[in-house]
């Protein structure tokens, strides 16, 4: 069945090119940052509703939409909205996109989040580029039978974030002068913000920020031979940290506060990406 539901995703999207070419690089814009892809030129959307197997949003700050252009040169796919758990998919569905973008050949796979901090240095407006994370939800979107034309049934998750990639962010928030800092992503469901019990322990566990998302789709790509970076855009101080009651409306207005220095950070760094 999900295979059936990726040919059709593939074949949605290659009509649409056109006879284009899709691009090896791929951005998934988290809550607030969906309007980064205003920024592509030479740009043609295609409406998730399009797509078999990409999801309908139901969360606020999340568009629907693929927008095919270039990023400051660079050739990019940028996928406005995700699929979350917590809204109620089962966790393979999840990969789906992700695999749709690979059979169209996409290589690289750049994700952003909104996220709450662990840690009282890093408070909101901050930005985190991953290195690693933490799958605390009990669930994987790989679970079931092995699809071996994606990649192998046990893979390798030591680096998961692809070390050149996360360097090619440093170099690029450095030329723009943008503050960022390394830290690992522990993954829950939600939809529930975290207790501050369960704070302490993931910062016990070694997690510097806490999401509800990034992770089922950095499994999906890695398992599927793509390279894979990430940025969150630290939204919160996490429960027991922050004085404040969290709110989803607070965590969108951080995002949008964030933009412009995401988007000066991701423009450089596409600037300077081989195609
Ligand atoms: N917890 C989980 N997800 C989040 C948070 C948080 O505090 N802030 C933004 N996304």
């Amino acid at each position: 069945m999900a295979n059936d539901v990726i040919e059709q995703g593939v074949a949605a999207i290659t009509r649409a090119m056109q006879g284009r070419a899709f691009p090896k690089s791929a951005l998934v814009l988290g809550s607030g940052l969906g309007p980064f892809a205003d920024k592509l030129t030479d740009s043609h959307d295609i409406a998730y509703s399009d797509i078999p197997g990409f999801p309908i949003p139901t969360v606020r700050g999340h568009a629907g939409l693929m927008r095919i252009g270039k990023a400051a040169g660079h050739p990019l796919a940028c996928l406005q909205g995700r699929f979350h758990a917590y809204e109620g998919h089962p966790a393979a569905a999840l990969a789906v996109p992700v695999r749709i973008l690979r059979r169209l050949g996409v290589e690289r796979l750049i994700l952003t989040n909104a996220a709450g901090s662990i840690r009282a240095d890093k408070p909101a407006g901050s930005l985190m580029i991953l290195t690693d994370h933490i799958n605390f939800s009990g669930q994987n979107p790989l679970i079931g039978p092995n699809d071996e034309s994606f990649g192998a049934r046990f893979f390798d998750m030591s680096h998961g974030y692809d070390p050149h990639l996360r360097a090619r962010l440093h170099t690029a928030a450095k030329h723009e002068g943008v503050d960022v800092y390394d830290g690992v992503y522990v993954y829950v469901l939600g939809p529930n913000f975290e207790t501050p019990a369960e704070i302490r322990m993931f910062g016990k566990l070694g997690a510097d920020a806490v999401g509800m998302s990034t992770v089922p789709e950095t499994l999906a790509a890695v398992h599927a031979g793509m390279k894979v970076a990430a940025l969150s855009v630290i939204t919160n101080l996490a429960a027991g940290l922050a004085r404040e009651e969290l709110t989803h409306q607070d965590t969108l207005a951080e995002a949008r506060n964030a933009h412009a220095r995401v988007e000066k950070l991701l423009l450089r760094f596409f600037a300077q990406l081989e195609h």
